[in-house]
């Protein structure tokens, strides 16, 4: 089945997507981005930023509300031939479906088209399962950064070496279409396309992950 089955859209993330992507930030990181962290970062010249949407099927008319919600994103640093993917996460309520993976299929692949030879990233060490996600896709670990995130967790550092090689690209290419046979199968309630969880931008501290980089 062709990748045009996927019920699923990846776009490019706008200034208006962020209230929905701090939503799920909050929800998902201990020490979270903020507003003005992902403002700077879509101003940024050296990064690319993408969203996930869920497609409604046609027979649903205007059941549901348009364009449907953000349920996951991610982005990248493109420098010279190095990737670094610089954030991941998928909203809870659409966790284990392999919407993770196709997002990081995604990032690899725009990555690697625009001339990156490597991908790096880093994970929090007490992360399983997002270092569990990497291991599968052959990221390994490349080194241990202590105290690296704000609340004092030691970051590991993870590469997929070669991604531009093509070992690499066709396990890559043969994992996208079994991701995407599964993504075709998925099936939806309108109860799903609700707005998550109200993330209120109170409270909402600075990035302390990895500042971007500066142009
Ligand atoms: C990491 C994250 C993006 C994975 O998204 P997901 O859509 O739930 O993951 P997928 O369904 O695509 O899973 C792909 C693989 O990741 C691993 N994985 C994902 N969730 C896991 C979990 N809870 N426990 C163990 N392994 C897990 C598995 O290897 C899985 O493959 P499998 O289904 O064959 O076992 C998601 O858990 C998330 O948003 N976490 C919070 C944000 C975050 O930690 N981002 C990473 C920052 S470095």
């Amino acid at each position: 089945m062709s990748s045009e089955a996927v019920p699923y859209i990846i776009a490019p993330m706008r200034a208006d997507d962020i209230p929905q992507v701090l939503t799920i930030e909050h929800l998902s990181f201990p020490t979270p981005w903020s507003a003005q962290g992902y403002e700077q970062e879509l101003r940024n010249t050296l990064a690319t930023y993408w969203v996930l949407r869920p497609v409604p099927p046609r027979a649903w008319g205007g059941v549901v509300r348009q364009p449907p919600p953000v349920i996951g994103y991610t982005g990248y640093w493109l420098i010279a031939d190095e990737q670094h993917i610089s954030t991941i996460a998928v909203h809870p309520r659409w966790r284990r479906r392999h919407l993770g993976e196709w997002l990081l299929l995604h990032a690899i692949a725009d990555g690697t088209a625009r001339g990156a030879t490597l991908v790096t990233l880093e994970v929090r060490l007490d992360n399983e399962a997002a270092q569990a996600l990497y291991r599968k896709y052959g990221f390994e670990v490349v080194g241990q950064r202590k105290r690296y995130y704000r609340d004092g967790m030691d970051a590991l550092l993870m590469t997929l070496f070669r991604a531009d090689s093509p070992e690499v690209q066709e396990r890559l290419a043969m994992r996208r279409q079994q991701v995407a046979r599964e993504l075709a199968r998925h099936t939806f309630t309108p109860a799903m396309f609700a707005s998550g969880p109200h993330s209120s931008e109170e409270g909402a501290r600075d990035e302390d992950r990895e500042q971007p980089p500066s142009e």
